[in-house]
């Protein structure tokens, strides 16, 4: 089919393209290009690039056309981001899934929202399902949390035919490096401080980034529309147990770890059951113990991936937000 991915040039968003591309589809990405999205992303692969905003009627119409199915990804997604100005996150969420979800009305076609686990906010215990509530608790997960009452709003309204993936802290290659996992993985590899928030005891679900997108491919594919379907991967981690990882991983030790301000809301818990979309036929690949060294193995043969983003505006924000310098 040709399919519309929206976010394309992102993490996970060109994960999927890769998923979708690996299944015969002809795909054309419609990426704003902000400071996460990278053309390097798309590398070697055969697809139609278009650079505009979901918020832009006219950039989605011009991307739209001719596509069976539409998949967003397109997100503002870092939550310290978040804290610090959380407009975009306010734009891109609501202004920008209504604006696609108007051309997906006039298209008629299938649509798949991406999602996270935020929505739901933190559980001490036990695993949230989908027919959990929803109760974010920062400004990056209250307006997705938006952004998917919104498409529950136009199912209901206008019968789309949409469904909704919530996925759980996701890792694995093309991650941008202000995310715990690839953070501390760079900065382990130059010998830089590792900043681990509050007590180090948060704790994550952690997902590879090709079993996400294999499981918005299974929801795309065969989710019945309406429905909200969660992918949690099969570990549960305290941040300090993956920072201690990587520090072996990468031949360092513990007196890098430098314990820094807590996080504003800090979410203490994160874990969702996946069985919905596992009756829907799909299964992690990965085990952390796996995918983590096969990540830090990436970012250590790919510094051409990095370099300029650690050499380039990323260095005033880390200074800004940790007080700290890169070596
Ligand atoms: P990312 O930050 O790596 O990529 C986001 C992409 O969206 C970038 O290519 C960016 O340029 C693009 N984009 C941002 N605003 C846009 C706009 N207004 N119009 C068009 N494009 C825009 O993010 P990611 O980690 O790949 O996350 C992708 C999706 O998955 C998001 O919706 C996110 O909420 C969701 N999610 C992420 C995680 C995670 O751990 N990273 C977990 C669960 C769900
Ligand atoms: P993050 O990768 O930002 O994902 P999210 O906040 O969406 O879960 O953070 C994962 C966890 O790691 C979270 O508990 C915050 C913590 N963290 C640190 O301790 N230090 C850091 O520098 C970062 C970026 C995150």
């Amino acid at each position: 089919m040709k399919l519309l991915v929206c976010g394309g040039a992102g993490f996970i968003g060109s994960a999927f393209v890769r998923v979708r591309l690996a299944a015969g589809d002809e795909v054309v990405v419609l990426d704003k290009l902000t400071y996460a999205g990278r053309r390097e992303n798309l590398q070697d692969l055969e697809i139609e690039f278009v650079h505009g905003a979901i918020e832009d009627p006219d950039a989605v119409a011009r991307a739209i056309a001719g596509c069976e199915a539409v998949v967003n990804f397109a997100a503002e997604t870092h939550v310290d981001r978040s804290i610090a100005e959380p407009d975009a996150f306010v734009r891109t969420h609501a202004q920008g899934t209504y604006v696609l979800l108007e051309a997906v009305r006039s298209a008629g076609v299938r649509y798949v929202q991406v999602s996270t686990d935020e929505v739901y906010g933190s559980i001490e215990e036990g695993s949230f399902t989908e027919s959990s509530p929803l109760a974010p608790s920062s400004p990056y997960s209250a307006t997705k949390a938006g952004a998917d009452l919104l498409v529950a709003g136009y199912v209901h309204t206008y019968g789309l035919e949409a469904c909704i993936c919530r996925g759980s802290n996701n890792y694995g290659p093309r991650q941008y490096p202000e995310k715990l996992i690839p953070l501390m993985i760079l900065n382990a590899l130059h010998g830089d401080p590792l900043p681990v928030y509050g007590d180090g005891k948060n704790v994550r679900n952690w997902i590879h980034a090709e079993d996400f997108a294999r499981a918005i491919d299974t929801v795309l594919l065969k989710g019945t529309p309406g429905e909200v379907y969660n992918a949690g991967g099969p570990d549960e981690l305290e941040n300090l147990d993956v920072v201690t990882r990587i520090l072996e991983l990468t031949g360092q030790d513990e007196s890098l770890i430098r314990y820094v301000t807590d996080r504003k809301g800090h979410d203490r818990r994160y874990s969702l059951s996946s069985d919905k979309v596992r009756s829907l036929g799909w299964e992690p690949n990965w085990l952390f113990a796996e995918g983590l060294p096969a990540t830090v193995d990436w970012y250590r043969d790919n510094e051409w991936w990095w370099e300029p983003i650690r050499s380039g505006e990323y260095r005033q924000y880390y200074e800004q937000q940790y007080g700290l310098k890169l070596g």
